[in-house]
């Protein structure tokens, strides 16, 4: 496959230095064989995430330099309202300095206890912050996302069968608001189709419950429907982008993906009523509705980072990039979930480890072993992240899939360093045989992955 030229040029870099063999075998022992407790400055190529991670333009940090600091009415707010207004086109908006902040007041004002917010698929942050107010997520992706396989175009899709059923069992009085996450970032940045957002805001309004996007990636996914959907290969990604959210009512957004910044989120909504409400909250939690926890130059970097992030050449680079590392992947046989998701590429751990059963952490293995041999840092999604007890029966139950997440920050590596990864994963598949397991020697409660220790086995 071809890697799509970059259609930028570097003006700064940052060093990055190979330690060696023993070093990465040392920085192991002593993080615990935890990749999320390593030094960042001992990873040659980080993919532990996309998110504030991205490489800014020139011309956001041109912007940074025009920041107004003002606590209220500042300049780079009012810059920031006429790109949001601009692209998003809802009536009220207010910055947070991240998409969690932005969920987290959503929640606050709309979720009552044991009320349901329906998804294609929830990221875990909104989980937990529906679940905080004593909500219950639910996931109603199609049932193509769990089929690593399955070339299904847009496997984000929400089955919109499975949402009409559930509304009527559990009664529309119950769901104080829908959701849909754009890109699938838990089912593999996987995209939704616009045919989808249609119908499932169709029946959201059906039954006058509001309808909210997680638009974290909204723009890769305006340019996956360009490039899969019919009928618009022609229109510009803004347009695709404004007839998505001209569907729903609000959104929910981490700035720190496609707005290709550091920090800061946005909520944004229609209900009048509601916004005062957001306005009260954030007042409480984030700060004033003109700056919402962000300082006046990341406000301003906000506001160039939007249009950034909705640049076509930019983005067909940026899925070019995530599409070749996987096919350089699936050429030295490593397979990955199909077809390549837009930020990030989703090794089947399981498949390169087979010996090693999911009580033994394959994505795990997998993981540090991509440290081990290349200082690649990825992150495990599978039973670290999400086995449990079942707690009625006490049984391990173990998610589908056991995965290693490659997300790949925003103009960050070039295609030496996607070949370098490939390579890395190559020699490891070829002595997998050899790979063991892992056990805890530590794991809290919740959220067990970010903190817990292991030992090999
Ligand atoms: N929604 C989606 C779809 C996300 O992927 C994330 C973050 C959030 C919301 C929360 O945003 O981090 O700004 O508070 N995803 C990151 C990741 C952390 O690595 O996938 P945040």
């Amino acid at each position: 496959m071809q890697y799509p030229p970059e259609p930028f040029r570097i003006k700064v870099v940052e060093p990055v230095r190979l330690i060696s063999r023993e070093q990465r075998e040392a920085a192991l022992q002593a993080a615990g064989y935890n990749v999320f407790s390593l030094k960042a400055e001992d990873i040659f190529i980080d993919l532990l995430t996309d998110s504030g991670t991205g490489a800014m333009s020139h011309e956001q940090w041109a912007a940074i330099m025009r920041g107004d600091e003002s606590y209220a009415g500042a300049r780079s707010y009012l810059r920031l309202k006429s790109a949001v207004e601009d692209i998003f086109g809802f009536k009220y908006f207010v910055p947070t300095h991240q998409g969690r902040a932005a969920e987290n007041i959503l929640a606050a004002c709309l979720v009552k206890p044991g009320m349901y917010i329906p998804s294609n698929m929830h990221f875990d942050t909104t989980d937990a912050n529906i679940r905080a107010r004593g909500g219950r997520p639910v996931n109603l992706v199609i049932d193509e996302a769990f089929d690593p396989s399955s070339l299904h175009p847009f496997k984000g899709n929400l089955d919109i069968a499975k949402l009409k059923t559930f509304i009527e069992k559990v009664g529309a009085e119950t769901i104080p608001f829908g959701m849909l996450t754009v890109t699938n970032n838990a089912g593999g940045g996987q995209p939704i189709s616009m045919e989808n957002l249609k119908a499932a805001a169709a029946v959201y309004r059906e039954h006058k419950i509001p309808f909210f996007i997680d638009a974290a990636r909204y723009a890769e996914n305006a340019c996956f429907i360009k490039l899969r959907e019919k009928g618009y290969e022609n229109k510009s990604i803004i347009e695709i982008a404004r007839e998505i959210f001209s569907l729903a009512d609000g959104m929910c957004m981490s700035a720190k993906k496609d707005a290709i910044v550091n920090i800061g989120g946005l909520l944004c909504i229609n209900d009048e009523k509601l916004f005062g409400n957001v306005k009260n909250e954030l007042i409480l939690r984030e700060g004033f509705p003109t700056y919402g926890g962000l300082a006046g130059r990341d406000l301003e970097a906000l506001a160039v980072g939007l249009y950034e992030g909705l640049d076509e050449a930019y983005l067909a680079y940026r899925l070019g990039q995530t599409a070749y590392l996987a096919a350089r992947l699936n050429e030295a046989g490593v397979p990955t979930i199909q077809p390549a998701g837009g930020h990030a590429v989703y090794v089947d751990a399981r498949a390169v480890l087979p010996h090693i059963p999911q009580g033994e952490f394959p994505g795990q293995a997998l993981t540090v072993e991509l440290f081990r041999e290349g200082a690649v840092r990825g992150c495990e999604i599978g039973s670290v992240m999400f086995a449990h007890p079942d707690p009625e029966t006490g049984q391990m139950v173990y998610p589908k899939l056991e995965l290693l997440r490659l997300a790949i920050p925003r103009r960050m590596y070039t295609q030496s360093h996607m070949d370098y990864i490939a390579d890395t994963l190559a020699n490891i598949k070829s002595r997998a045989e050899s790979i063991r397991g892992y056990k805890f020697t530590y794991a809290p409660e919740l959220l067990r992955h970010f903190t817990a220790q292991f030992e090999p086995l």
